[in-house]
């Protein structure tokens, strides 16, 4: 990888303006294969060179891959006037320029979120033609029944006329509540939630648990994240060459 100086490595990896990161220089924040820097203009070879701000080791990668489990309560945007973002669950050593949600979760829907700034990837799998699976948990308030089960799965007309990709449906339990597992090709506004009412059931808890090749680590509790592995993005991006036949 291109040598590149310390200061823009670390304003790139989303430590502040080139005048912050000079004072998180200054204030010995910083280890540079593990001696002290104090300036920003030597140069580094970001994919050799280790760097520690706080002891917490900064990503060398150009591009960030962070898997996160979001909690409720979080909006799947980078900035919000009233309630917090996905991204102010991001520990400072991990946040990088432009990092974004890969498309997005509903406020009160909880499981996997990927958060990237790599645009091109997160473009390709967001495109309808990539058809990336989505699987879904999901608490449904009343009996489904194996009727409604072939709806969803042949597919349903939404409440603006769209009528959804077939999906794979598994009733988990059915009763006073039921539980599902709901996987879609596609990613209309809240279609989840829309494809239950259009069976007339209501959705009350909804977490998703895979996407593409992603599945939610189970060693990540609500509001963690953690960078995906190599093969976890080399698995992603290969999802998004062939488009899927149905
Ligand atoms: N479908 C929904 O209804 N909500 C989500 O958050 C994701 C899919």
């Amino acid at each position: 990888m291109k040598r590149q100086r310390l200061d823009k490595f670390l304003a790139h990896r989303g430590f502040g303006t080139r005048r912050e990161v000079k004072a998180l220089l200054r204030a010995r924040r910083v280890l540079l294969n593990g001696q002290m820097v104090t300036t920003g203009d030597l140069k580094i070879d970001p994919t050799r060179d280790q760097v520690l701000v706080d002891g917490e080791k900064v990503e060398g990668r150009e591009f960030s891959y962070l898997m996160l489990n979001k909690p409720a309560g979080y909006i799947s945007a980078t900035k919000d006037r009233y309630a917090p973002t996905v991204l102010d669950l991001v520990p400072e050593n991990q946040r990088a320029r432009d990092l974004a949600p890969v498309g997005r979760l509903d406020k009160d829907t909880e499981g996997l979120l990927l958060l990237t700034n790599d645009g091109p990837l997160a473009h390709r799998l967001l495109a309808p033609v990539s058809r990336v699976p989505k699987t879904y948990f999901l608490r449904v308030d009343g009996e489904v029944t194996p009727a409604e089960q072939a709806v969803l799965a042949a597919g349903v007309v939404l409440d603006d006329g769209y009528r959804t990709l077939p999906a794979e449906v598994h009733i988990l339990t059915s009763g006073e509540v039921s539980e599902l597992l709901l996987t879609i090709y596609e990613g209309k506004f809240h279609q989840v939630k829309r494809m239950l009412h259009a069976v007339g059931k209501e959705v009350i808890y909804l977490q998703r648990r895979s996407m593409g090749n992603l599945t939610l680590d189970p060693g990540l509790a609500l509001g963690e994240c953690r960078p995906l592995t190599e093969e976890e993005i080399k698995g992603l991006k290969a999802w998004t060459r062939p488009v899927r036949q149905l």
